[in-house]
């Protein structure tokens, strides 16, 4: 990409949306009113919009290296908890991806300096999922069974938090678990019992 060629992007996209509704960005401007909120990876092939064929003003959206939900990330909860309070999402989305170069790095034991404790919660999925892991032969298979139950897992980490359990429970707000296949460009829901993961996680994580 031509970083020269943006701004004649931006003109040119900007006319275009124009051309179609002349009052285009003074309706966007009046502010958002999202539905969803999306968490994913920050990989460059993952467009967040793209691929759900969202438009301006109906995702928020926070995403970050192999789509982690770490409970001490002042940014990733902060988003959150501004999407369920304030914003009131009505579905909060993790979103993985087969091919995820995060999730590959977190496997190989190589020292990752500042990336070793932000991919450590990579490993902590292996170690609680390693009997099915293991049991699985081919490495290929392995990873992108890893990169499922790494969704499923910050799946569990978005529940922990306490504004999130409350409006699972009042404003009916769900928790879904994608995978975006890079190879087939089709997104697939793993369709994560949310209802069942907070149940039996409520004993220990109980807030609300
Ligand atoms: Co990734």
């Amino acid at each position: 990409m031509d970083i020269t060629q943006i701004f004649q992007n931006n003109q040119q996209w900007l006319s275009d949306k124009l051309r179609q509704n002349a009052d285009y960005f003074k309706e966007l401007s009046r502010g958002q009113n999202p539905e969803i909120l999306y968490i994913g990876c920050s990989d460059s092939r993952v467009t967040a919009e793209e691929l759900m064929g969202a438009k301006p003003g109906e995702a928020f959206v926070h995403r970050n290296i192999a789509n982690m939900v770490h409970n001490l990330d002042f940014s990733c909860v902060s988003v959150i908890e501004y999407a369920v309070k304030y914003l009131k999402v009505k579905h909060i989305i993790i979103c993985g991806h087969y091919e995820c170069g995060g999730v590959k790095a977190a496997m190989e034991s190589k020292d990752l300096g500042l990336l070793n404790p932000w991919l450590r919660g990579i490993r902590d999925v292996y170690r609680i999922h390693q009997k099915e892991l293991d049991d699985i032969a081919n490495e290929n298979t392995r990873y992108k069974r890893l990169v499922e139950l790494n969704v499923e897992e910050q799946c569990i980490n978005v529940l922990k938090v306490a504004s999130v359990q409350l409006a699972v429970r009042q404003q009916g707000l769900s928790v879904h678990g994608w995978v975006f296949d890079i190879s087939t460009g089709k997104l697939l829901d793993l369709q994560v019992n949310v209802l069942e993961k907070i149940e039996k996680i409520r004993e220990i994580y109980h807030l609300e």
